[in-house]
């Protein structure tokens, strides 16, 4: 018997959908392997039923009962004890992630897992009303009728104390980078490319090929220009010091290159400045803080509300209307 568990915040509503709606689907195809989900939240108050309106909506809609749901917090005794675990955004993912990186080999989002499409997230329909709720349901549901096949992709590996869960089809998240260096960052982003190949992540290298000497702003431009055009999601730049790549990117509309050699920046310019293309100096940090700063930069999402102000205020700037 392989058990996953669904993650949400409060696991009142989206993951308990997520948990029943497997659970009925794989009861129902029993052929399709042998699997049982169960539930978890990252900021749980112990002891909640599922939420009024899933409750109502499974009830009426899908005549599954939750009455018996007893919200849980996740632990790490759950993530090890678990083959798979599928959060319902990014955040809860790179949260996870972040307490506990031993396990992140497992950790997936579900729309991430399932389709392999844009629209990573699942949005919490808490505090919504029923419609909201109906769509969220229906959304899980779309997610769980094709989530077998993948689930059967899987090879089982038991490597000691934790199972670790491998496809050689899976593709990340399947966000696209386009990455470019210089001269000076050739090294260091090909330490960078191993890493978003181990991830799974679809990335495009731009140049330059080795280390014969060039200029910064011709890759610079590439790769903010192609996250400038949406053809790809994300950009990394990699020169000397980083701050070359980053004025060049800069001045392509759309584009928020940050400097980042240290954690704590590379998340809070994705949390705040929704930056979408990341720049770091080969000759400041070395390949570890540099991969770890990738890592996280590429894991964190943009918080909205108050920062998503202060964004329109460049895009103001930059079409010259402030
Ligand atoms: C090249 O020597 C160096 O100037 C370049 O890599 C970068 O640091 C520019 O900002």
């Amino acid at each position: 018997m392989h058990r996953l568990v669904f993650v949400c915040t409060g696991n009142t509503c989206r993951s308990p959908m997520a948990e029943l709606l497997f659970n009925k689907f794989i009861d129902q195809h029993k052929d399709l392997g042998d699997w049982q989900a169960i539930s978890a939240g990252l900021s749980v108050t112990p002891g909640q039923t599922a939420s009024r309106n899933t409750h109502k909506i499974l009830a009426e809609e899908e005549n599954i009962d939750s009455s018996n749901h007893i919200s849980q917090q996740i632990t790490e005794g759950l993530l090890k004890e678990v083959d798979l675990v599928l959060t319902m955004t990014r955040q809860h993912k790179g949260i996870l992630e972040d307490k506990y990186p031993e396990y992140a080999n497992k950790i997936y989002t579900l729309k991430g897992f399932v389709s392999l499409e844009k629209g990573y997230d699942i949005i919490d329909p808490y505090g919504h009303s029923e419609e909201v709720y109906r769509k969220t349901k229906e959304e899980i549901k779309e997610q769980l009728s094709s989530i077998v096949g993948k689930l059967n992709q899987f090879i089982y590996e038991d490597a000691g104390k934790s199972k670790t869960l491998t496809n050689n089809n899976y593709r990340g998240d399947t966000m696209k980078i386009a990455i470019g260096s210089d001269h000076a960052g050739f090294e260091l982003k090909k330490e960078i490319i191993k890493y978003l190949e181990k991830q799974g992540y679809e990335y495009k290298d731009m140049g330059t090929d080795n280390c014969d000497s060039v200029d910064y702003p011709d890759f610079g431009y590439q790769v903010a220009n192609a996250v400038s055009n949406e053809e790809y999601d994300k950009g990394i730049l990699v020169c000397g010091t980083g701050i070359g790549m980053s004025i060049a990117a800069n001045k392509v509309s759309g584009v928020r290159a940050a400097l980042c050699h240290d954690v704590f920046s590379a998340k809070a310019t994705r949390n705040h400045n929704n930056s979408n293309v990341l720049t770091m100096g080969s000759r400041v940090v070395g390949i570890g803080l540099a991969l770890e700063i990738v890592r996280v930069w590429l894991g964190e999402d943009f918080e909205g509300g108050r920062h998503q102000k202060r964004i329109n205020k460049i895009s103001e700037i930059e079409r010259g209307e402030y």
